[in-house]
């Protein structure tokens, strides 16, 4: 089976990522990262997924602020205060080992079996890359939620031009997407497609998805008049369950670190010649820009229900 770190700043769309990821694949760690929660709540929240669900994996604390821009406030309002609903009292303490250091150890004991998952910004994965420059070549798979490329008009949701993972930490996934890691990017060109009703929710059973998604709908039916979310995170595991259910481009991806488009994924428009290409070298991505919405919809639901 997979073996697969989940490297999260756990929010709700998250857990369903956990969910999904636990259930199908040999998840060896979680790590936690600061992005819609604090990376103190977001341990503690990955602690307490680990409680309710009786799951018996350890969970490692990572940064606690994006590499060098100033930290920007966390997602409370789509979130909850405590990133998961406000519907638990969560009695789990912050205290962990280096998510870091579990990573790069985790990879150097089994060059090529690893597969981490990056569902929150991408601070800890630029801090490995610095740590252990190897990582770009022992890790088997980097799969990462964030961007956007402007397929369906998905252009930003926290600005015109940026997704929030990336912009949370822009510098951070430039470093990252300028290594030679090979990476997959689940942008919101497709998580953005893959909305699951309040009624598809209630049908998995899953108490504890039900019970933190109806913060998260509350916000979605006051923004858009729409009882339903995207699960963003959990398209990572989607696709890494069946990647025949994407589309996919191959380009070079680089990040905007600072202006107006902060935070906004870039990829060569053309093959236009430039004396100053910043794409020059660089690995080819994959870049998910469509999806079979009926399909993955359906392996999720069926496989959360499923328990
Ligand atoms: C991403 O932002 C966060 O709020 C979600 O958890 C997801 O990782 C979507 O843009
Ligand atoms: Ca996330």
């Amino acid at each position: 089976m997979r073996k697969i770190i989940i490297d999260t700043d756990i929010g709700v769309d998250d857990a369903f990522a956990l969910r999904y990821g636990s259930l199908l694949f040999d998840l060896i760690g979680i790590t936690t990262v600061d992005g819609n929660v604090p990376v103190d709540m977001a341990t503690k929240n990955a602690k307490f997924f680990c409680k309710i669900y009786k799951k018996n994996i350890k969970v490692y604390k990572g940064a606690s602020r994006p590499l060098s821009i100033k930290p920007t406030p966390p997602s409370f309002d789509i979130h909850g205060s405590d990133g998961l609903g406000q519907a638990y009292e969560n009695p789990c303490d912050a205290k962990a080992d280096n998510a870091v250091n579990f990573i790069i150890e985790s990879v150097k004991r089994a060059p090529g079996e690893i597969t981490v998952i990056a569902i929150g910004p991408l601070t800890n994965i630029a801090m490995v890359l610095n740590l252990y420059p190897d990582f770009a070549k022992e890790v088997k798979e980097l799969i990462i939620m964030g961007g956007a490329f402007g397929t369906h008009g998905h252009t930003g949701n926290m600005s015109n031009f940026a997704e929030f993972n990336v912009f949370k930490d822009p510098n951070a996934a430039d470093l990252v997407l300028s290594s030679s890691t090979p990476i997959t990017i689940v942008p919101l060109d497709v998580t953005n497609e893959v909305q699951i009703t309040a009624d598809e929710i209630q049908k998995t059973h899953d108490d504890f998805l039900i019970n933190i998604s109806k913060f998260y709908l509350d916000f979605s039916i006051k923004q858009k008049g729409f009882n339903g979310m995207a699960v963003h995170d959990a398209l990572t595991i989607a696709y890494l369950k069946n990647p025949d259910n994407f589309k996919v481009i191959k380009k070079p991806c680089r990040v905007i670190t600072d202006g107006i488009a902060a935070g906004q994924t870039v990829i060569p428009l053309s093959a236009a010649p430039s004396s100053n290409n910043c794409f020059k070298d660089l690995t080819a991505h994959k870049i998910c820009i469509d999806v079979n919405v009926d399909a993955v919809k359906q392996g999720l639901l069926e496989t959360l229900t499923l328990v």
